[in-house]
């Protein structure tokens, strides 16, 4: 029998809690938010109201969304009835070492206790703990919401049944995990865009390409390509009908030659202003808000010609 997900505590709403929050409310969950911040209520407001449009657009019924979210004075209050808790505070060990503490203390027995860590591994944060057996990492992208992908990480600690109860919650809000066997920072998804970063960040520093003209090139072709076949099934395409065979013997060893030359960027305080003024300098012209809308957009149309049943005319 598939277990029924109802209420949810979302800890930390910056820009990752706050998307959280609508998308889980979008799938018709109770929700709870704590934050320290002072503005709480505002940003909750804001979130929900920017979201609501994308997430009917992805076939979501968006009716009642602000009144299934609740503000909570704390993680006490937040985590009471939960299911599942989903914590996105500071990216900071330390702090996560004693707020999944706090959590283990404070929510009900059978409550999931994920968070949304881009590169600390559970381990790192649950030594201190009687039980760990059900805190993993439920790694998403940004904006969640919108971005389809979590990469779900046990930590050594970790239940298996847990494991499986994330990958279903995760699945009920119309994601798609992943589960990752072996701990490792930054997980798979970060190290991938980190690799990719740090040459971006070179050819850059080295005067090959300026910032705009880097995002045209991967937006017109290795993001395209991504988004619809990944890099292996990628490679074994561009091997033609001799497949990957014929790529890694044909082309791999040329690639191969390449690794040594692979650069590292400097990136002291004087090359890392010079890249804050030269992306300034593309993109300063347009407001977060014009930029993010846009962003949006656009993923929601690649989206739905990707996934036609969670668009609109398939509502789940
Ligand atoms: N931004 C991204 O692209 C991204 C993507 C995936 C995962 N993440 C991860 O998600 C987490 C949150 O990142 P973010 O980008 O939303 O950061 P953020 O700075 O926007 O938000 C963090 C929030 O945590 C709040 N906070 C601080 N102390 C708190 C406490 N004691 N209890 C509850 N909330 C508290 C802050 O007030 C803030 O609103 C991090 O672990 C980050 O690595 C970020």
């Amino acid at each position: 029998m598939r277990e029924s997900f109802t209420t949810a505590a979302v800890v930390g709403a910056g820009t990752i809690g706050l998307s959280w929050a609508a998308l889980f409310a979008g799938h018709g969950l109770t929700v709870r938010v704590t934050d320290p911040r002072p503005d709480l209520a505002e940003a909750v407001e804001a979130r929900l109201a920017s979201a609501a449009p994308q997430l009917a657009a992805c076939g979501l019924d968006v009716r009642g969304l602000a009144d299934r979210v609740g503000l909570a004075a704390d993680v006490t209050e937040a985590v009471r009835d939960a299911d599942v808790v989903q914590e996105n505070g500071p990216e900071d060990v330390g702090f996560k070492r004693e707020l999944f503490a706090a959590l283990a203390r404070e929510a009900p027995a059978h409550a999931l206790l994920l968070s949304s860590s881009s590169a600390i591994p559970a381990t790192a944060f649950t030594g201190e703990l009687d039980d760990a057996s059900r805190v993993l990492i439920g790694h998403p992208f940004n904006p969640p919401h919108l971005v389809p992908l979590v990469e779900v990480v046990p930590g050594v600690r970790t239940g298996e049944e847990a494991v499986t109860r994330a990958v279903e919650f995760y699945r009920s809000v119309g994601r798609i995990p992943v589960v990752e066997r072996k701990e490792i920072p930054g997980f798979v998804g970060n190290r991938l865009q980190n690799a990719l970063s740090r040459e971006a960040l070179y050819l850059v520093e080295q005067g090959v390409i300026s910032p705009a003209d880097l995002d045209t090139v991967v937006m017109n072709s290795l993001g395209l390509r991504w988004s619809t076949v990944g890099p292996f099934l990628g490679a074994h395409l561009g091997g033609g009908p001799g497949g990957y065979r014929h790529m890694a013997e044909h082309i791999g060893p040329s690639m191969r030659r390449m690794w040594d030359g692979l650069g590292t960027p400097e990136q002291g305080p004087e090359q890392t202003e010079a890249l804050i003024g030269a992306v300034e300098h593309a993109y300063g012209d347009r407001t977060y808000a014009e930029l993010t809308e846009e962003r949006d957009r656009r993923q929601i149309a690649v989206l739905s010609a990707l996934h036609p049943h969670i668009t609109k005319e398939n509502p789940r």
